[in-house]
């Protein structure tokens, strides 16, 4: 027995010296420790041994078993920590190396002044509100006080998809929207895409962009359309900037205006961006006509208010000296990444 087992422990100590790796190890770990294993096979044995020999035999397997036990569990931990060694040595950064610039997307110069917009109007307490692209004739023209022999329903200016249906040729709707659902006082202003059968040039498209803005309360007046859209001018085109107002026609509004700015190109001379005039349009307004509020239930012998149309792309275009409104629409990335912040 003694001699079985001294021959056994040389044989595992040879190989577990030739081993390779982990999966040789495991194999011969099973081979000699497993259920079937060598070792095994020597403790059932000691039964053919007298009983007064057992104790001791049992004793040299047991010890042959905690040294090889032993001897396996140095050799794993050996042979995992030179995986690790090596696993390690390949992950190896190299932090010296430069690193890559990630393009990152920006605003569009619509948003961005859109947002700039927002930011002036909202700390004077409007809130924004978004309005359908498709339109019914009803919400564009009828309940906006534009009777049925307008120019303005013309063919020629309006996308139609069926007789009564359309593509929105102003964000104007959204009054009728809102004073459907809100009653005064309200302050709003909805921006968004409007329609119109234009021409391209360098100062059209039939796709373009406004805001609107609504402002319904008891007592309000012209005064303070003037002074809401003047505070909007400085704040927008910085507080030299000059505002004008020209009196204008709007069905839904009465009175109406068109507000000018000063040409931020020449500073009021004249040039080739306003024209020779010194002067930049930039939006259109007026006080809430009776008629329309009544449409929407509002008492106009109560209640007064005043409406603006801005034109986004004026603004965009004159607020970043951009000479051609169809690089707005073009989406060039090498023009629109100067613009992304
Ligand atoms: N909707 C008008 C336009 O498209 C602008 C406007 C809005 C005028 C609100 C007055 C009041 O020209």
């Amino acid at each position: 027995m003694k001699e079985k087992l001294e021959q056994l422990r040389s044989q595992v100590l040879e190989s577990l010296d030739k081993l390779s790796d982990k999966k040789e190890l495991d194999e011969l770990r099973v081979r000699v420790m497993g259920k079937k294993g060598q070792l095994t096979e020597l403790l059932r044995g000691m039964g053919a041994l007298p009983p007064e020999e057992r104790p001791k035999a049992g004793q040299l397997v047991n010890s042959l078993r905690v040294e090889l036990e032993a001897k396996f569990d140095e050799i794993e931990a050996r042979m995992e920590e030179q995986l690790k060694n090596s696993r390690l040595a390949e992950e190896t950064l190299d932090i010296t190396m430069p690193g890559k610039r990630r393009k990152l997307g920006g605003l569009h110069p619509l948003n961005s002044v859109l947002e700039e917009l927002i930011d002036i109007f909202r700390p004077m307490g409007f809130d924004v509100v978004d309005g359908p692209e498709i339109e019914t004739e009803y919400y564009i023209f009828e309940a906006l006080n534009v009777p049925k022999d307008h120019p303005a329903r013309d063919e020629q200016d309006t996308f139609y998809l069926t007789d009564d249906i359309l593509l929105r040729t102003q964000t104007s709707a959204a009054q009728i929207r809102v004073m459907e659902h809100l009653k005064p006082p309200i302050r709003i202003i909805s921006p968004g895409r409007v329609y119109r059968a234009d021409e391209v040039d360098a100062t059209h498209s039939p796709v373009f962009h406004q805001v609107e803005g609504l402002v319904g309360d008891k007592g309000i007046t012209m005064c303070d359309l003037k002074g809401v859209l003047e505070q909007f001018a400085h704040e927008m085109y910085g507080p030299e900037t000059k505002v004008r107002f020209r009196p204008s026609f709007f069905p839904f509004t009465e009175p109406s205006v068109e507000v000018d700015v000063s040409c931020g190109e020449c500073g009021g001379k004249g040039c080739r961006v306003c024209k020779g005039s010194g002067w930049i349009e930039i939006l259109g307004a007026g006080m809430v006509h009776p008629n329309v509020l009544s449409v929407c239930g509002i008492d106009p012998e109560e209640y007064s208010g005043f409406a603006f149309g801005i034109g986004l792309d004026r603004l965009t275009t004159t607020r970043h000296k951009i000479s051609d409104i169809r690089l707005l629409f073009e989406n060039d990335r090498r023009f629109l990444e100067q613009f992304s912040r």
